[in-house]
């Protein structure tokens, strides 16, 4: 199974799967990796010898037009699978129409509790004592496909942002390599494209 990783950011969840990665008996290849900026998780496409490219958000005029880029990137190297791995973008829809169901996306909440760019800080506000992490199908909504994979994290009393986030990485981090095994093993399908999404553009 080839991967394509999208981010925006450090990508210690792209880190930790390029490590998996690198075990010759794990059944999916890293084949590039995609960033919405010259995010530092770019470094470790350069450490681990995978191609990346930048399809710079802010010199784009419009989401669609980025996504078009972003799409004719993808369209070279044809991946089997997209992970959106800490992409603080939402694709546009003909992109997701383009590639569905073949993307999934890690949140760091239990969906559908909390999405959005904001799942941690949002779950400290509501003053959760609980929140999670989930892997899901990405769909034309925001955070709001099948469900793949979550688990339960507990929010600790003084937890800032940042504590409860770094508390969530790793049980995201952990999902996600098995799900991208499962799916390179064909035992978790990715089931129908979203019904609401047509059929595949050419
Ligand atoms: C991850 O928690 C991801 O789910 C969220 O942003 C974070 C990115 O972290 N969208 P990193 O860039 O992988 O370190």
């Amino acid at each position: 199974l080839t991967v394509a990783v999208l981010i925006s950011g450090t990508g210690s969840n792209l880190r930790a799967l390029l490590d998996a990665a690198a075990d010759p008996g794990f059944p999916a290849r890293i084949i590039v990796i995609g960033a919405d900026r010259e995010a530092d998780g770019l470094a470790h496409a350069e450490a681990f010898g995978i191609p990346s490219f930048v399809v710079p958000w802010e010199a784009f005029e419009s989401r669609e037009a980025w996504g078009a880029e972003l799409d004719a990137q993808l369209k070279v190297w044809r991946p089997d699978l997209i992970v959106l791995s800490g992409l603080m973008r939402l694709l546009p829809r003909d992109v997701v129409a383009a590639w569905a169901p073949n993307i999934i996306n890690t949140h760091p909440a239990f969906l559908p509790e909390f999405p959005g760019a904001h799942g941690v800080r949002d779950a400290l506000a509501a003053g959760a004592s609980e929140t999670g992490a989930s892997v899901i199908v990405v769909d034309d909504g925001v955070d709001s496909g099948p469900i793949l994979a979550q688990e339960r994290v507990p929010v600790q009393q003084g937890d800032t942002e940042s504590s409860l986030h770094e508390r969530i990485k790793p049980v995201e981090r952990r999902l996600l390599i098995d799900v991208v095994r499962r799916i390179a093993e064909g035992s978790l399908e990715l089931g129908a494209r979203p019904h609401d999404l047509g059929s595949p553009s050419a």
